[in-house]
């Protein structure tokens, strides 16, 4: 490949793209100010959990085309800089917090060649790229600024950036675009639609994708608590409706609902955006989004109440898992991990197992219980929530824990396990949005 491409911050996003684009056959230059993070993927050892990723940058550091650093200098020969530093909510309010993307546009500026061009590809509210671009217009004139998003997903990092299912470019110009389309070259092959917008909109494309998604599992939450009033089943419903061709029976599992480092920060992000446009009625909705979506949570510990005692200081609750979902050790805005620690907080006894998350789940919540061990994390309990719906959770065989555990009481709160299958063990199986 005769382009050569650096990529800025090196976290979950930046380092599944640079393995990713080093395997298309480009030379990479990832850079990161965390010298830990830089050493580890140096050594082709990947900092998180994500399936495929490790294999594919342990292999793509052997043929020497992908390097880490901390040095920014070292992105002087690249000739297209993508940055994918976080935007994460900001401490003060709901607005996303930019410092590192001006960071990182502000610390590369320096060493642009004649005709590099600058990706984002960091969620920022609409807006941004307009003024990067009008900033680097000053203090790099020889570079351009295009904006990029990604839609990858947790779980599917790898598959969703080789073989994504569109390209969106924000691009000022034909040449930006040219730049872009030989990078992706590769995927644009596959028959990957391939969308040129304006900064503005490629920025918009992707909180109004995460808004749409949010909804949708704000939407069937909304309907699982009204089958709980009306004596209905949330489950049968989403079925029956996702048949409807503009429905789709995707993203409408009903359950504790969403968290991860994208959702919940977007949507917020996205309303604090809209209201310094003057557009703050147009996103309203998504208040309520993000309402149904924390009552989802309470909503759980409503029914642990209801089974155990107002007062839970007697009582050990076991929790199966702690990631926000599953194949991912993200614990970042897990409702998983907010219902045992307020569950914690009231007083319970509370064990968390979780098959790859307990250790960042641990840094977050050091007061909590860990197990490595299902059937010691079960032990004795009074009651079980299952709230990360891992297959090996679904693989459980329900006669084999009922002599261990005090109470033979599980709450389903993803609505993945087999509710019949547990029940004919002799459990009492509850499930959000199913009253039966
Ligand atoms: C999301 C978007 O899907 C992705 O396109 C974007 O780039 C980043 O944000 P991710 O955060 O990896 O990806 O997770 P996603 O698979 O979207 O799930 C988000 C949350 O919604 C999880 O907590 C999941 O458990 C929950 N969820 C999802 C439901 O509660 N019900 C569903 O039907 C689907």
């Amino acid at each position: 490949m005769d382009l050569t491409l650096s990529v800025v911050g090196c976290g979950y996003l930046g380092a599944t793209h640079a393995a990713c684009m080093s395997s298309l056959g480009f030379s990479v230059i990832g850079v990161d100010t965390d010298p830990d993070k830089v050493a580890m993927l140096s050594r082709g050892e990947l900092p998180f959990y994500e399936p495929g990723l490790d294999t594919l940058l342990a292999q793509e550091i052997k043929t020497g085309r992908l390097t880490f650093t901390t040095d920014f200098s070292a992105v002087a020969d690249a000739d297209v800089h993508f940055v994918c530093v976080g935007t994460p909510q900001s401490k003060d309010g709901l607005a996303a917090d930019l410092t590192y993307v001006k960071a990182a546009v502000a610390e590369i500026a320096p060493y642009l060649k004649e005709g590099a061009l600058v990706v984002g590809k960091s969620t920022v509210p609409v807006g941004t790229a307009q003024s990067l671009r009008q900033e680097l217009a000053q203090s790099a004139p020889q570079a351009d600024l295009a904006w990029n998003p990604e839609f990858l997903r947790e779980g599917f990092a790898v598959e969703d950036t080789l073989t994504p299912n569109r390209l969106v470019v924000g691009v000022a110009n034909d040449r930006a675009e040219e730049i872009l389309k030989r990078v992706y070259e590769p995927v644009i092959a596959l028959g990957t639609p391939w969308i040129r917008a304006d900064l503005p909109t490629a920025e918009l494309v992707k909180v109004a994708a995460n808004s749409f998604l949010a909804t949708k599992i704000s939407f069937i939450n909304a309907m699982a608590e009204v089958c709980e009033a009306a004596g209905g089943d949330v489950t049968v419903l989403a079925k029956a409706i996702g048949y409807d061709p503009r429905i789709g029976n995707r993203f409408l599992q009903a359950g504790i609902g969403f968290g991860g480092g994208c959702l919940p920060k977007d949507i917020r992000a996205f309303m604090a955006r809209a209201e310094e446009l003057g557009a703050k009625q147009a996103l309203e909705f998504l208040r309520e989004i993000d309402a149904i979506n924390l009552r989802a949570r309470q909503r759980v510990i409503d029914v642990v109440r209801s089974e155990l005692s107002e007062d839970l200081t007697q009582y050990k609750i076991a929790v199966l898992g702690a990631t926000f979902k599953p194949d991912s050790d993200d614990v970042r805005d897990s409702p998983a991990l907010d219902i045992a620690a307020q569950l914690q907080a009231a007083g319970a006894t509370v064990v968390v197992h979780d098959p790859k998350g307990i250790e960042p789940a641990r840094k977050r919540f050091p007061n909590l219980q860990y197990s490595e061990n299902v059937a010691e994390c079960i032990k004795a309990a009074d009651l079980i929530l299952h709230l990360t719906e891992w297959r090996e959770y679904r693989e459980l065989d329900p006669s084999l824990l009922g002599p261990l555990v005090k109470n033979k009481i599980i709450i389903d709160g993803r609505n993945a396990l087999d509710r019949d299958l547990w029940r004919n063990a002799g459990w009492k199986f509850h499930a959000l949005g199913r009253t039966d």
